[in-house]
């Protein structure tokens, strides 16, 4: 239906927001998005590279040596990948992600000799038994397909003692106020397609009290958590 007509039939404001809501709720992805998308998406979240700070300062406070191999799980546009590096430059960084495009725009913005980008998925890490020191992993948790075999896949590559920080979106985050960080998202020029990402992110996001779960039948020790029921996103930390 076009504005005008839409307009005629007195949709506006209000009846056409609750149209665009149900549009945005309904439509379903399994996570893995087109080229554009992930350009918008890298895009978008270049505005917010506090994000990316706050989360490679936890990841620093866990480093106990400068010569790490650290890992970036679901690694999208590389954004965190980079301010790890800014953090902790001796690391060797690898980018792990299921889609092409992601790792192309993440050796465009992860462009330091010590990063690798590589093609894999939390179920499948393209990386030996015992090989990293600290997996972290930001905002890909919900579109895992397998979360059970992909906490043993972490397992399996980390060191003896190693870590995996986990960054999330909070299942018990009310719904309500997801839409309202949407709105904001829309208002910011994120565009439909990448609001809906995220949007269908949190119909397959965990609580923290599943994730512990998780950990825990992995054989992992929890170490820290950050995060109550009210904030959007929780921070685990556990080791092997
Ligand atoms: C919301 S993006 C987050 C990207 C990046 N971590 C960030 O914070 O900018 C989710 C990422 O997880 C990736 N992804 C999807 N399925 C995955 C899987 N099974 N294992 C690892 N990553 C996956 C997507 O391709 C995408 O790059």
């Amino acid at each position: 239906m076009r504005y005008v007509e839409l307009k005629q039939k007195g949709y506006f404001p209000v009846k056409v927001l609750i149209i665009i809501k149900y549009r945005v709720f309904l439509c379903w992805s399994d996570g893995l998005i087109s080229d554009k998308t992930a350009e918008k998406f890298a895009k978008y979240m270049k505005k917010y590279p506090n994000l990316y700070k706050f989360l490679a300062c936890s990841v620093q406070k866990h480093t106990t040596n400068a010569h790490l191999v650290i890992i970036d799980l679901g690694a999208g546009p590389g954004l965190l990948s980079l301010e790890l590096h800014k953090k902790i430059p001796n690391a060797k960084i690898i980018g792990v992600d299921p889609l092409q495009k992601m790792l192309q725009l993440a050796n465009e913005n992860a462009c330091f000799d010590t990063f690798e980008a590589l093609l894999g998925s939390s179920e499948n890490i393209p990386v030996e038994d015992d090989s990293a020191d600290i997996i972290v992993s930001r905002f890909s948790l919900p579109y895992w397909k397998h979360p059970n075999s992909s906490f043993t896949e972490i397992y399996r590559v980390l060191k003896p003692g190693g870590k995996i920080i986990l960054e999330a979106l909070n299942r018990d985050f009310p719904v309500w106020r997801l839409f309202l960080i949407k709105l904001h998202m829309l208002l910011n020029s994120a565009g439909g397609d990448v609001t809906r990402y995220h949007l269908d992110a949190y119909k397959t996001a965990y609580t923290i009290g599943q994730v512990e779960q998780f950990l825990t039948d992995a054989n992992f020790h929890i170490i820290e958590k950050e995060g109550s029921e009210k904030d959007w996103k929780f921070l685990v930390v556990a080791e092997k």
